[in-house]
């Protein structure tokens, strides 16, 4: 009897497959540990979505998969039944997922299962044209136990003669019909990325793009749906995120029967993509999540997530503390000017020293130099190495910028290749920050590109390279290459950016890569697995930083999330104390970017406490549990956020107040993600809270009463940390 419980509870243990198929049936259950993604094939012949939401992996629960009927000849049954991949053809007039233009001018495609296999945790379904025109195989791999699975399509042209792909979307998430949706995304403009949205889906459209050839400041890649009133801790939250750093759309669709369905992939604005016979065309990847208890869970999941399986360096390194001169000394870089940061900077503590732009070429302003990747002379006589090896020297890595895919007009690269910029021919070029876009989709262009960077990197004893990209496309002409192939210039040069950064990577390992775009113009999953980090927004005001960073915060991770601590009056022209901007920057991955020359003796003093402070933490806030307490958004200006390593023994909670009002009471900050009958040392770090340093409680007291901060001035900050007790 015992053996038998035993071996019983020794089968639990086990993980199950994550990818089935029922025995016998057209059925697949893919099970990411707490939620499960069903898909069947139905009567007709479809590959449907049969269940999506909390977990559910018994077979014989899934019946039969009905097919809807319309209610008029005004309605169909292929037009009302959710589909995996719905393409344009037929009586179907929902958002498609593949539009094509097939031999003899057919812009029908008729898309029918015609097999699928399982290989460990990825299941791959082909679906075939009803004439064999085009095959869409349907990639959907699990990352088992973390809650998230991404899913692919790849169309092939299965005819004999060419075929036109105007419309590729990686995917469709059906939800459960007939609940009036909200849709939580994240919008804004340089310096007010990452702004949260939300809004009830009516019937109609809500369409989330950028046509700016990147993944762009004014709208990110992801969105989560739920039923209108999912909180921080509670309600269900249907979530996805796209990989793809070019022009991407999500399109939020109510449909006039009651379903919700969001279908995201490449836009389809100035799309085109010509197949020959036997050609491929890949969608980006969909990463899907669900959560049963609000957008907290969303975010943990989410982060845990990308540190384990995405994010470069995510689940093995901490982020070290960066120093960056940008804003102390814009262009005016030089040896002797960057040795004197350096030693400022290795005072405080800091990990990497970082020097920003004007290092190259004619670069003293911005007018110039971009394209010239070589070291100004008279701004280092010597190259770069005496400056490399004072900063190793003083123990810290040494870091650099540039922005490859780009060009300064006034450069020796434009005047010899003027061709390589993005333009139509005998059309204006409209320059942005005076520079023009490189036709990285060329591959003579990414190879010049990447022998300029591979060369540096491997002259240069460099240890971080800071990727920028400070405008949109203009233009985007490609007159080499027939015009049937122009307006794959969006794609390509992705692919061509993303290849340079796979063999800069494969070449120079021991190389870390902030992703950076103007701030966030260029933030998402498949950069994501080519950096460490991500530089978050142009603006590093911190009172504006914490909507900033909140908004970042529901879907990047944490460690990913490059944050300074910059001089006031800061861009926007609000002054806050020296604590205040610590503390916000030290929710992220923790720089500094203010001008250390100027720093009094006290904010030096002052700062290597708060670095110290930071180490102390580091691991607990960027590796830990994200709880956000209370939001920047809410009305009593107050906003928390909180962190619970991963091993339980350390939390911290940082609290901001932006004015001091007479109106109200501070509510007080309950923790989440604690054990309950766990016993915790508080200790007061900065500001005053009801509990003082020393003070020992319960987690169920911390959890279900809190601690009230006592913050009194405007722009007023804390930082309590508690330490479990063994
Ligand atoms: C962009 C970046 C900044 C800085 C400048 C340099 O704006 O986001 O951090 O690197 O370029 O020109």
């Amino acid at each position: 009897m015992r053996t038998l419980a035993l071996l019983a509870l020794a089968a639990l243990a086990l993980p199950a497959q994550s990818v089935r198929q029922a025995p016998g049936r057209n059925l697949w259950i893919l099970d990411t540990g707490s939620s499960s993604y069903v898909i069947g094939v139905n009567s007709a012949g479809a590959l449907v979505p049969v269940h999506w939401g909390g977990r559910a992996t018994n077979f014989e629960d899934f019946a039969l998969i009905p097919l809807s009927n319309g209610i008029s000849s005004f309605e169909s049954p292929e037009d009302m039944t959710p589909d995996e991949f719905p393409a344009f053809g037929g009586l179907r007039f929902v958002e498609p997922c593949l539009k094509a233009t097939l031999p003899n001018g057919v812009r029908d495609a008729a898309l029918k299962f015609d097999s699928a296999h399982i290989d460990g945790n990825r299941l791959e379904a082909i679906l075939r044209d009803i004439k064999g025109g085009l095959r869409v195989t349907l990639v959907y791999e699990v990352f088992p136990g973390s809650g998230v699975l991404r899913r692919q399509a790849i169309v092939e042209n299965t005819s004999a003669a060419n075929v036109v792909i105007e419309n590729l979307q990686s995917g469709v998430m059906e939800v459960p019909p007939s609940v009036d949706y909200r849709l939580t995304y994240s919008a804004g403009r340089w310096a007010g990325e990452w702004q949260l949205q939300q809004e009830i889906l009516a019937q109609g459209k809500k369409i989330l793009e950028s046509r700016e050839g990147t993944t762009s400041h004014r709208m990110n890649p992801w969105f989560a749906l739920d039923a209108g009133a999912a909180t921080e801790t509670s309600g269900e939250v249907w979530y996805g995120a796209l990989g793809w750093s070019g022009n991407w759309k999500v399109t939020a669709e109510r449909v006039h029967d009651g379903r919700t369905r969001v279908t995201a992939g490449y836009n389809d604005f100035d799309f085109s993509w010509p197949l020959k016979p036997g050609e491929k065309l890949a969608s980006p990847w969909l990463y899907l999540g669900y959560s049963r208890h609000g957008f907290g869970e969303m975010s943990r999941t989410m982060h845990m997530f990308e540190r384990e399986n995405l994010l470069q360096g995510g689940a093995a390194k901490l982020r070290p503390v960066l120093y960056n001169s940008w804003e102390a000394t814009t262009f005016d870089v030089t040896e002797d000017g960057q040795k004197t940061l350096a030693d400022k900077a290795a005072k405080l503590g800091v990990e990497l020293y970082v020097i920003d732009d004007g290092w190259f070429g004619a670069r003293n302003t911005d007018h110039a130099g971009l394209g010239d990747w070589v070291v100004n002379p008279k701004k280092f006589p010597n190259g770069l190495k005496p400056l490399i090896d004072h900063v190793h020297g003083l123990n810290m890595k040494f870091g650099f910028w540039v922005e490859p895919e780009m060009v300064n007009p006034d450069s020796d690269l434009y005047r010899a290749h003027p061709d390589w910029a993005m333009h139509f021919p005998g059309r204006p070029r409209t320059e942005a920050r005076n520079q023009l876009v490189l036709n990285m989709a060329r591959d003579d262009v990414r190879d010049h590109i990447f022998g300029v960077l591979d060369g540096l990197l491997t002259d240069n004893a460099i240890d971080f390279v800071k990727w920028d990209m400070n405008r949109p496309f203009g233009e985007p002409g490609w007159e080499n290459v027939p015009e049937a192939e122009q307006r794959e210039i969006w794609v390509k040069f992705v692919r061509n950016m993303y290849n340079i950064m796979d063999r800069l990577r494969a070449r120079h390992p021991g190389v870390e890569f902030e992703g950076c775009s103007g701030g966030g113009g260029r933030i998402d999953l498949e950069l994501m697995r080519r950096v460490e980090e991500f530089w978050t927004s142009d603006n590093t005001e911190a009172f504006d930083r914490l909507k900033i960073q909140e908004g970042y915060s529901y879907i990047y991770a944490t460690k990913s999330m490059m944050a300074w601590v910059t001089d006031v009056p800061n861009m926007n022209g609000r002054t806050t104390p020296l604590r205040y901007r610590y503390l916000v920057a030290m929710q992220g991955s923790l720089g500094i970017g203010g001008n250390l020359n100027k720093w009094p003796d006290a904010d030096m003093t002052y700062s290597s406490k708060m670095v110290e402070i930071y180490k102390w933490i580091r691991k607990t806030v960027q590796e830990g549990a994200l709880y956000r307490l209370a939001s920047p958004r809410g009305t009593n200006g107050l906003s928390s956020t909180s962190y619970v390593a991963q091993d339980g023994n350390q939390a911290c909670l940082f609290a901001f107040r932006d004015h001091q009002q007479y109106l109200r009471m501070l509510p007080a900050l309950r923790f989440q993600g604690l054990k309950g009958d766990s016993r915790y040392r508080v200790r007061v770090v900065e500001g005053a809270f009801d509990q003082k340093t020393g003070t020992v409680l319960s987690g169920d007291y911390l959890m279900q009463h809190g601690v009230t901060p006592e913050l009194t001035g405007d722009y007023d900050g804390g930082l309590l940390v508690l330490e479990r007790v063994p």
